[in-house]
């Protein structure tokens, strides 16, 4: 039985809260593929391919002609940024994308600027900008931010919507009590409480537009039982959270690797050098605090320590990042792993990742708004665990415990699809090729 899927007619709106390096290179991404100018490498939505049947059948269509997704030239960019810099000058101020490329798509870039933002420096310390919008409480910001989707939607003749969370790491919160249901959290929002953030206010006011909401960050936005409910309530796409990229995506393709051919692990440290506006913001410890708690989680999940005391009783797992202006957005990941195998002996490995930050990201908010909106119109609600594949710390229901397991991972996504189109799931058995 495959699920009814509502087809995309008409435009996508990519709504996107914080206009920095990912957002932009996004952008300027999706307008070189459209113009020639490049290729979408890194996005499974537009490269990867679907096994379909037995081996022996021969079937692997592209994701993108296997489900129906919003192509490329249905999306319509608009966002928010406390710097009101356009798309161009941000871009090219992020120094990701090489500058003819920018120079070369200037015109429909330098269209885009961002609308003022919700915003308090209350939780992002190291910043400070202006282009931000003046109310009494978050309900009053809130109402904005829905007019301002409803003034998007409305200008550029959009059929639907999309919010992908590309903002700067929020310091840490835990959860309260105004963050347990729907009345509280909304009396919050009309009070000002000060454990609501303004990511939140954005995730609040996607959901109350029928907006898929998903969270690039590792702050704690729509992973609060009040806007799961919400989202249930509303019949919304949740994801989060943080774009899982660099060391954290070698990390689990590694960790994977060392379990299953039963590997120990005496310790893995971590270290980054990066110098972009997120490195800044990540100097300030309350944000640090958010990505740190996103970071560590990863190996245990992974390795499950309870179940192989032996091999991953005692590890010792450190994640540093450090402010270095010079990089700017090439960021350079340090791993030191310490592993042991046969009669304890212990051996080293060492990763230099010299990476790019942003271009790794840049492929996942694609993907992100396209899988958003293909499960917005298949009737999905509430979290998406089957885009786990994307995040650093998985969204996942209660009682469960989060899958980090790229390739688990991407097995649940692909066999999401499949189950979406009424194909049979591909468990890798194989016995039949045998009888
Ligand atoms: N590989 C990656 O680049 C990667 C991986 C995982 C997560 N992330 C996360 O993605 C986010 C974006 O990263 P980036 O490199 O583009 O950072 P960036 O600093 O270049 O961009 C973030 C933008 O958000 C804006 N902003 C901050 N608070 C805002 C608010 N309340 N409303 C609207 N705009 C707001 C900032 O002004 C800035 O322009 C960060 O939270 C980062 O931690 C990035």
């Amino acid at each position: 039985m495959s699920v009814t899927i509502r087809p995309h007619e008409g435009k996508l709106g990519v709504l996107l809260p914080g206009m920095g390096a990912v957002a932009t290179t996004f952008i300027a991404g999706v307008e070189a593929v459209k113009a020639g100018l490049g290729k979408p490498i890194g996005s499974l939505t537009q490269m990867g391919t679907i096994r379909l049947g037995q081996r022996t059948d021969d079937n692997s269509p592209k994701i993108r002609d296997f489900v129906p997704l919003a192509p490329l030239e249905d999306l319509v960019f608009g966002g928010w940024d406390i710097f009101d810099e356009d798309v161009y000058a941000a871009a090219t101020r992020s120094g990701v994308l090489d500058k003819d490329l920018l120079r070369a798509l200037r015109p429909q870039l330098e269209k885009l600027r961002p609308w003022p933002a919700v915003f308090d420096q209350r939780y992002v310390k190291k910043l400070n900008g202006t282009h931000v919008k003046k109310g009494d409480s978050w309900m009053e910001k809130a109402r904005m931010l829905i007019d301002d989707i409803d003034r998007f939607k409305r200008a550029n003749g959009l059929d639907r919507t999309v919010m992908i969370w590309c903002g700067s790491t929020e310091i840490f919160l835990e959860k309260k009590p105004v963050h347990e249901t729907i009345e509280a959290f909304e009396l919050g929002l009309m009070e000002n409480d000060p454990h609501i953030a303004p990511s939140m206010v954005y995730a609040y006011a996607a959901i109350m537009t029928g907006t898929p909401f998903a969270n690039g960050a590792p702050n704690l936005t729509c992973d609060i039982p009040a806007l799961l409910a919400l989202a249930q309530r509303e019949g919304v796409p949740v994801a989060g959270k943080d774009f899982k990229t660099g060391q954290t995506l070698m990390k689990t393709i590694l960790a994977p690797g060392f379990k299953a051919r039963m590997l120990g692990l005496d310790g893995w440290f971590s270290t980054n050098i990066l110098g972009n506006r997120d490195g800044e913001v990540l100097d300030d410890p309350e944000s640090f605090k958010t990505k740190e708690e996103s970071k560590l989680s990863v190996l245990e999940h992974i390795l499950q320590p309870e179940k192989h005391p032996d091999l991953y009783g005692h590890i010792s797992h450190k994640v540093r990042i450090n402010y270095y202006p010079p990089r700017g957005d090439n960021k350079e990941g340090w791993d030191s792993i310490d592993i042991f195998g046969w009669m304890n002996m212990p051996m080293q490995i060492k990763v230099d990742f010299l990476c790019r930050d942003s271009i790794l990201a840049a492929p996942l908010v694609l993907d992100l708004a396209l899988f958003m909106d293909l499960a917005g119109r298949s009737g999905m609600k509430g979290i998406q665990e089957w885009l786990s594949f994307y995040f650093k710390a998985p969204q996942h229901a209660p009682g469960l415990y989060p899958e980090h397991d790229l390739f688990i991972q991407l097995m649940k996504l692909k066999n999401t699809l499949r189950h979406m189109k009424g194909e049979e799931l591909i468990t890798h058995l194989g016995l039949e090729y045998y009888d």
